[in-house]
């Protein structure tokens, strides 16, 4: 349950209204915009506030700019692309705060939009810095928080902002954490979380508290190469965190305990796809550790060759492998919740045909479980930049229950952290 107040508990007409957007979107190489999901996430709330006849004026960042010199992260190509999403003029002010700011914000009337240059260009913005907080209050009478991806950060405009004027949620943020909380407070059962990507640090805290709720957590991408390695497993020339070695065996252990005490399921896989390099036309083959299931079948029924079950020593682990893949999307046909976090493979990797490449199979046939191909729809929370933009290069996001616009901050609230941004509203 959301316990803050929204944009539908406060009278915004004729006032200005400083809407806090997460415009983070990933860029190509020419700095055009490669995606534009939170942008269109970002509208329900604004087209809410214009039609109620107030002035909007959005602020948010965009990268990591070290000064605002670093012109490749201005906000202007989001204004363009706001403005035919939005229907409507977009102006766009080249400052953030200051006197320019102003003038242009005091100039805006009902039903104008105005989008501000990226708060980053100021140090100030992410050292939370009470001062730069009151100069973004003043440019407006209401805010609105609807940035989900940024609300983990105690930022100026996150928190110092909230300070200085009512403060309230906007719907993508309210969408985003009620659907989160609900599904990890109150899962329709059995749960399942499917957690992929590099680092084991990065999810260790979800990856606990993934263990303690879900009757299922199964792990792919390359975070399960650090896994198998903290197993015994040889993984060759693979990506894998030396330093991670002992949270993986505090996650094994955890996950060996749990499973005595109760039913519960923990995967790795058991099989992968290997590869001597990250490339479309690589040759590829798949190793089953157990050597039990794959067989050289032209030798069939004599055993394996020993290197069927071996990663050797030049070779990457890139992908999970198809018996693994089948064991999760097998066991989802009995699950009423999928969280999924981390593609399986290095499915960015485009194909010599199109773009599913040779490393996204695992992660393709987990969507398909996920869209109900294999007979039974699951209820799906997708979160994490990775695989939300390989979804969303797949024209596929409809697909899913919910996709989160957050990366950080949906594993944050998923873990159970309180998130800053949030905490600083008003109470209904
Ligand atoms: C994100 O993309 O996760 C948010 O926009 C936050 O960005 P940050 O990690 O640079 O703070």
């Amino acid at each position: 349950m959301f316990t803050k107040k929204t944009v539908r508990d406060i009278d915004v007409h004729g006032r200005t209204v400083l809407v806090r957007a997460d415009y983070n979107v990933p860029q190509d190489k020419d700095g055009g915009i490669a995606d534009d999901y939170r942008i269109q996430q970002s509208l329900p709330t604004l087209n809410y506030l214009l039609e109620r006849g107030a002035k909007v004026v959005i602020c948010s960042h965009l990268g990591r700019p070290k000064s605002d010199k670093d012109i490749q992260f201005s906000l202007f190509p989001v204004a363009k692309r706001l403005q035919q999403l939005l229907k409507r003029q977009v102006n766009f002010v080249p400052e953030c705060v200051g006197p320019r700011a102003e003038k242009m914000v005091a100039s805006l009337k009902p039903g104008d939009v105005a989008l501000l240059e990226n708060l980053r260009f100021h140090p100030e913005e992410e050292a939370d810095d009470p001062e730069f907080g009151r100069q973004l209050a003043e440019l407006a009478d209401v805010f609105v928080q609807d940035g989900f991806g940024v609300v983990h950060r105690a930022h100026a405009s996150t928190h110092a902002v909230t300070k200085h004027l009512p403060s309230v949620a906007g719907f993508l943020l309210e969408k985003e954490v009620d659907t989160i909380t609900t599904v990890m407070h109150k899962p329709a059962r059995p749960m399942m979380a499917v957690v992929g990507g590099a680092k084991i640090a990065d999810k260790i805290d979800v990856l606990h508290t993934f263990i303690d709720i879900a009757d299922f957590v199964a792990v792919g991408g390359a975070m399960a190469n650090t896994f198998l390695l903290a197993k015994g497993i040889e993984v060759g020339d693979s990506l894998v965190d030396r330093n991670e070695l002992p949270l993986a065996r505090e996650i094994l252990a955890k996950a060996a305990q749990k499973a005595k005490e109760k039913y519960f399921v923990f995967s790795l896989p058991n099989d992968v796809v290997v590869a001597p390099k990250i490339d479309k036309a690589a040759q590829t083959r798949i190793v089953d550790f157990n050597a039990n299931v794959i067989a050289e079948i032209e030798a069939y029924p004599k055993r394996p060759a020993p290197r069927s079950g071996k990663v050797l020593a030049h070779e990457k682990i890139l992908d999970i492998g198809p018996f693994s893949a089948s064991f999760i999307t097998g066991a989802m046909q009995l699950t009423n919740t999928v969280v999924w976090n981390g593609t399986m493979g290095v499915a960015e990797q485009a194909g010599l045909q199109g773009p599913v490449g040779p490393f996204a199979q695992g992660t393709e046939l987990i969507i398909e479980a996920l869209a109900g191909h294999m007979g039974h729809k699951p209820f799906s929370l997708v979160g994490g930049g990775d695989t939300v933009s390989y979804i969303r290069n797949r024209n596929l996001t409809g697909v899913f229950d919910h996709v989160s616009t957050g990366g950080g901050a949906s594993l944050e609230l998923m873990a159970g952290r309180k998130l800053p941004g949030v905490e600083a509203l008003e109470h209904k």
